[in-house]
């Protein structure tokens, strides 16, 4: 707990800040290095403000705020995937603010914001792809998988991991991916025989390429600045973008509606807009695309303009129907199947 120094005759009292400070609670959507970091930068720069947060996975975060609706109890959400914040902007659990850093943020985070009507912002961009552990490939005489397709190669039973996509905004963006790409019923038979490679479907998005590091599995399906970062920390692994085209996530913030401290909320918000704070990221190992044009891009950041992108069509798979009806046909054809 923080502590504020008073001074008294004869003496100095430290009286917790809590007593005196206003406070918020954040939902981070992100890796929880980052968040912790952006927490500790907030509440030094803000000391009258005490930052209560949590961190889930984008899908837990939608169930959280949708459970929260009549009582919120959370005031931001910052990071994770965009899609589920678009969902919650449509069925109004957000609110509406444009915030005065709007102007100075990428045309693709504005575009986020003006696709919610403002109840939601681009804070990072980063794209879809997987980790792989070098190592293990060679041991097992596997060619390193280079296009979705390679995924289906049998060598790679067991060694293919990634997240459930109702908890994981990373698993949700790889099955909207598959959609676009494919068309749906040949994206469904698509991960119904990718299965059979599966071993595990993971809470959170970057946990597969995390095993993967550890030598626990050979890939991870997860976005590939989750996997440059295992890169950078002296993982034996290697990170591809798919040959096929790929999806790419725009992270999003938005600010619960009804919370009950919207003008502590509106000042983290703006200040996780600077061109200062986003330029903490990298610090943490996260090298995603910050959003404030004026915010250098980390050197070890995978570069989108060499990466074959589709044009991900945000506002339909960030839509309820869209997303609740994919989900429910993964729970049923692909979630209930057994692992091997
Ligand atoms: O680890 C960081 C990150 O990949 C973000 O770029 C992304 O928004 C978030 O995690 C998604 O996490 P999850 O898949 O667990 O919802």
């Amino acid at each position: 707990m923080k502590t504020l120094k008073v001074a008294l005759l004869g003496g100095v009292a430290f009286l917790p800040a809590s007593a005196m400070a206003a406070e918020m609670n954040l939902i981070c959507s992100a890796d929880v290095v980052i968040c912790e970091k952006l927490v500790s930068a907030f509440e030094e720069s803000h000391a009258d403000i005490d930052v209560n947060m949590v961190r889930l996975s984008s899908g837990e975060a939608y169930a959280k705020i949708r459970a929260e609706a009549r009582n919120p109890q959370t005031d931001l959400w910052w990071g994770g995937t965009g899609d589920p914040h678009l969902q919650a902007g449509q069925d109004g659990l957000t609110a509406e603010y444009k915030s005065p850093m709007l102007e100075q943020l990428q045309p693709w985070a504005q575009g986020q914001a003006e696709t919610s009507e403002y109840r939601t912002v681009g804070v990072y961009s980063g794209a879809l792809g997987w980790g792989y552990n070098t190592d293990i490939l060679k041991e097992k005489g596997i060619e390193p998988p280079m296009c979705w397709a390679d995924l289906l190669n049998p060598a790679l039973k067991g060694e293919i991991q990634i997240a459930d996509p109702n908890s994981s905004g990373t698993a949700y963006t790889a099955l909207a991916t598959l959609v676009q790409l494919m068309g749906e019923d040949e994206a469904f038979d698509f991960l119904k025989k990718m299965h059979a490679n599966v071993s595990q479907y993971t809470k959170s998005g970057s946990a597969p390429v995390k095993a993967a590091a550890r030598g626990e599995t050979g890939l991870g399906i997860v976005f590939q600045h989750d996997a440059v970062s295992q890169a950078v920390a002296g993982f034996p692994i290697g990170v591809v973008a798919p040959c096929e085209g790929t999806g790419y996530e725009i992270g999003s913030m938005s600010l619960v509606e009804g919370g009950q401290n919207p003008d502590e909320a509106k000042v983290f918000y703006d200040w996780v807009l600077t061109p200062e704070v986003q330029g903490l990221m990298p610090e943490a190992g996260s090298f995603q695309i910050p959003s404030n044009a004026s915010a250098t891009a980390p050197k070890e950041a995978p570069d989108l303009s060499t990466i074959k992108l589709i044009d991900y069509d945000f506002g339909e798979y960030g839509s309820a129907e869209r997303r609740k009806a994919l989900l429910s046909r993964w729970d049923d054809e692909i979630g209930s199947l057994p692992l091997q």
